[in-house]
């Protein structure tokens, strides 16, 4: 899987003709998903730009309520028709709006109320991992966040929870952990959803890298059994990124389908 955060870049009038280049660049035989995640107001342009295409939608937040007196915030339900995908807890909405990780177990309630498939970001700061305390930190937002969902486990399993590993530290700033790091906190992430009894076990959720993801370096993330794709951010918005990360993940793709690797 391969999922682009476009952030706050693009309008509504050049949105569409950059989703549908990277849908048209990113074609591959490997059975790989693709999301585009624009931001709200592009989100129809993008749905328009991708119709007959097989990427999907997604938006880059909701609301933890489904609707209220919460001026300029966007709820689930807005989004019925617009995107079928939703990323949460972005550290980056954590570090500028604050979000808790209770705020986010509150929004992932309301994706799974609106059938919106979650990408639930998780990751540690720099001070963190340089204390030791990474793991520690990952697997206190994984059992805060979803360890809340009491009774309704089943229903986030069936729509098909994501999670993605996403070092603060390793956003934006061209310096990526390493596969072995990315692969090690997955299996931390599997582990923390077994220990809470989550319905479909560890094994079953899809754990997504994201932190200065580029086609030189996706590879070494692909290359890990315990990665199972890219959260992508800058390179995202490069339509020659996207077509060598995707081809990547199209290989791997078809050599687990394989059994090979
Ligand atoms: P980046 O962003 O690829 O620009 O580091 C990743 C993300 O924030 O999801």
């Amino acid at each position: 899987m391969v999922a682009a955060n476009w952030k706050m870049h693009t309008t509504p009038a050049d949105a569409g003709a950059l989703a549908a280049t990277i849908a048209a660049r990113t074609r591959v035989d490997g059975p790989v998903i693709r999301v585009i995640c624009p931001p709200f107001v592009c989100l129809a342009a993008v749905r328009d730009a991708l119709a007959g295409s097989d990427v999907a939608v997604g938006a880059q937040n909701i609301h933890h309520e489904p609707l209220g007196a919460y001026t300029g915030e966007v709820s689930a339900p807005m989004l019925a028709g617009l995107a079928t995908w939703v990323i949460l807890g972005h550290s980056e909405r954590r570090r500028d709006a604050g979000e808790t990780d209770e705020q986010i177990g509150r929004k992932l309630r309301q994706a799974v109320a609106a059938k919106l498939r979650p990408i639930v970001c998780v990751g540690e700061q720099l001070a963190e991992r340089e204390s030791g305390r990474a793991a520690d930190i990952v697997a206190d937002q994984v059992r805060a966040i979803i360890g809340g969902y009491a009774g309704e486990g089943e229903a986030l399993a069936r729509l098909g929870i994501v999670i993605a590993y996403e070092p603060v530290w390793a956003i934006g700033t061209g310096r990526n952990a390493t596969g072995a790091d990315a692969a090690a906190m997955a299996g931390l992430i599997r582990a923390t959803l077994d220990e809470l009894e989550f319905t479909a076990g560890g094994a079953a959720v899809p754990v997504l890298y994201g932190g200065s993801v580029t086609a030189a370096n996706a590879g070494e993330f692909f290359a890990e059994p315990a990665i199972d794709g890219a959260l992508v951010g800058g390179a995202s918005l490069k339509p020659e990124e996207m077509a060598g990360i995707v081809a990547r993940a199209g290989l791997t793709a078809q050599a687990r389908a394989n059994g090979i690797a």
